[in-house]
């Protein structure tokens, strides 16, 4: 059987990691939220004498496990370093590496299908609302004890979006192909049990 590979892409809090990690554990395939990549080039940018495209060619000096990276100020630090094209290329190799090692794997992202793994037989493009996706970020940052208001996650929500959809270097997009799954009113079950269901009709 073919090792199977899948990319899943969509902007903050559509629901992608969540899906991504759940569809991880279902197949037993190794995950990479690539989304740590960009936020631990902009956390090292800022705590160390590299610039974002050195700290993105000595990837493997990265810990991605420092849970500083995953703040909402470290997701707005990584959307600007994303945007600069050196830091992408550099990142390009071990995405691509990630993607096709022989056990398969799940990767998620901006540019999963697009980029990484255009040749990904599984693409699935995940959004929800605006306000959706700040209710979830909200609720979540309560829980963590954040102290926020919903205009101020709406605002940074809305501008990471603009900045990432409207960068030149490999913008937020949907592949042609991917199947698109709109999770606005759906909980974590029914997103998982959506996917599962769009993979297995893939045969
Ligand atoms: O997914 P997450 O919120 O962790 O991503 C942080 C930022 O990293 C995004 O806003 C985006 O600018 C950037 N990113 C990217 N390409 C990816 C994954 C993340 O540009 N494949």
């Amino acid at each position: 059987m073919k090792p199977l590979l899948i990319a899943i892409d969509g902007p903050a809090a559509s629901g992608k990691g969540t899906l991504a990690k759940r569809l991880a554990a279902h197949f037993k395939l190794p995950h990479l939220d690539s989304g740590l990549l960009y936020r631990a080039v902009a956390w090292a940018a800022a705590h160390t004498s590299r610039t974002p495209e050195e700290a993105a060619a000595a990837l493997e000096a990265a810990d991605l496990d420092n849970p500083a990276l995953r703040t909402d100020e470290a997701g707005q630090a990584a959307s600007k370093v994303a945007a600069i094209p050196q830091v992408r290329a550099n990142l390009l190799k071990f995405q691509k590496e990630f993607a096709h090692q022989a056990s398969g794997a799940v990767l998620d992202g901006r540019d999963i299908g697009t980029v990484i793994c255009p040749d990904a037989p599984v693409k699935i493009f995940v959004t929800a609302s605006l306000e959706a996706r700040v209710e979830r970020r909200y609720q979540e940052l309560r829980e963590r004890g954040a102290d926020t208001i919903k205009p101020r996650v709406l605002a940074e929500m809305a501008e990471r979006d603009r900045r990432d959809s409207e960068r030149a270097a490999s913008p937020l997009k949907a592949a042609p192909d991917a199947y698109h799954l709109d999770t606005s009113d759906m909980d974590a079950d029914a997103a998982f049990a959506a996917a599962l269901a769009f993979i297995s009709s893939k045969g």
